[in-house]
């Protein structure tokens, strides 16, 4: 079998006549790379984004001539929502949700929603390095999806419209912008707030027209979609955690040729090592652009403030331990040192 046939291209050779060959210009049939589209909704100044264009770079320079990656920023090509069909059908061969959306695929995953699991983003990069953290990249294999890495964000911020937030009170009866999952949207009921699904492009016109009085996010987040234009208090709640799973289309990459698929795999290594690394200094200085700004005021919490929340979040665990499977949790758990 000779490349070209490889990459699927003997159709069109075998369509095309030997004048319509003759007619092509030098050089036309050699073979063309195989493009990979990366789509996301965050903006390329964030971990996220800069994780995917560090991808790029590291797999055309592994792979010269034999691969193309286009990154798509910001919802450009596919938005929350669209973006796993898509993948699924084979418009894009990369995306990297946030693990909040992917209870559509597994319940397993929703682990990472748990409200106060782990303390830091270090037990969060423990957990998933470990085993059991590994084994949820494949859990999704029979839905068609296959997980190639874990990449970092960072921890999650409460922000509303509101001039007081500091205890679970303040959220009574507002209205927050969530992810699109169960444990999310428990974790507000719980709070007496009002949930509301939406996806991640929508939000800033939301908080903007008052459709949403608040939302939860990271502070690169906040920074870079601007939420905190359109908010009157972030209040360091660090209460969950958003990262992302890339995710691929698993028959496609099987299909892919051995050599393309090892390259690929070495450039998301390398890629999610930069992208991890850079992700705590990122929400790191947005914060403090924020704080800079002065439009929204930064809310620092005591101990007991963050217990409190703790505390109202907790009926969430108890709802969602039979999906999520308690021996997970406690692997999850032993992660914290
Ligand atoms: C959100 O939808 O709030 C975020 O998860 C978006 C993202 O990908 O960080």
């Amino acid at each position: 079998m000779n490349k070209t046939s490889k990459l699927g291209r003997r159709p069109l050779l075998a369509a095309l006549s030997l004048a319509g060959l003759m007619a092509l210009p030098f050089g036309a049939l050699a073979q063309s790379p195989i493009v990979i589209k990366f789509s996301h909704v965050v903006a390329d100044q964030t971990p996220k984004g800069q994780a995917a264009i560090k991808f790029k770079e590291l797999a055309e320079k592994k792979l010269p001539g034999k691969v193309q990656v286009q990154v798509f920023p910001n919802s450009q090509l596919f938005g929350d929502g669209k973006e796993m069909e898509a993948l699924l059908l084979g418009d894009v061969q990369m995306i990297a949700p946030s693990l909040s959306k992917f209870d559509r695929y597994t319940k397993k995953v929703q682990l990472f929603d748990l409200p106060f699991l782990f303390d830091d983003m270090e037990a969060v990069d423990r957990f998933q390095a470990s085993t059991n953290g590994q084994a949820l990249l494949k859990s999704m294999t029979n839905r068609g999806l296959l997980g190639l890495a874990y990449w970092h964000n960072g921890m999650k911020q409460l922000s509303t419209d509101k001039d007081q937030l500091k205890r679970p009170e303040d959220v009574k009866g507002l209205k927050f912008r969530i992810q699109s999952s169960d444990v999310l949207e428990a974790q507000f009921r719980a709070l007496g707030a009002n949930p509301q699904k939406m996806a991640f492009s929508e939000v800033y016109q939301a908080l903007q027209t008052g459709v949403v009085d608040g939302q939860e996010n990271t502070w690169s987040n906040i920074f870079s979609q601007k939420f905190y234009e359109v908010q009157k208090t972030i209040a360091e709640t660090n209460h969950g955690v958003i990262d992302y799973m890339v995710v691929t289309n698993a028959k496609w990459w099987d299909g892919l040729p051995a050599d393309v698929r090892k390259g690929l795999s070495e450039a998301m290594a390398e890629a999610t090592a930069y992208g991890n690394k850079i992700a705590s200094d990122f929400n790191e200085r947005d914060k403090a652009q924020i704080a800079k700004a002065g439009k929204a005021k930064i809310q620092q919490l005591s101990k007991e403030d963050v217990a409190a929340w703790r505390k109202s979040m907790e009926p969430v665990w108890k709802k969602f331990e039979g999906d999520i499977g308690r021996d997970l949790i406690d692997a999850a758990l032993k992660s914290n040192k």
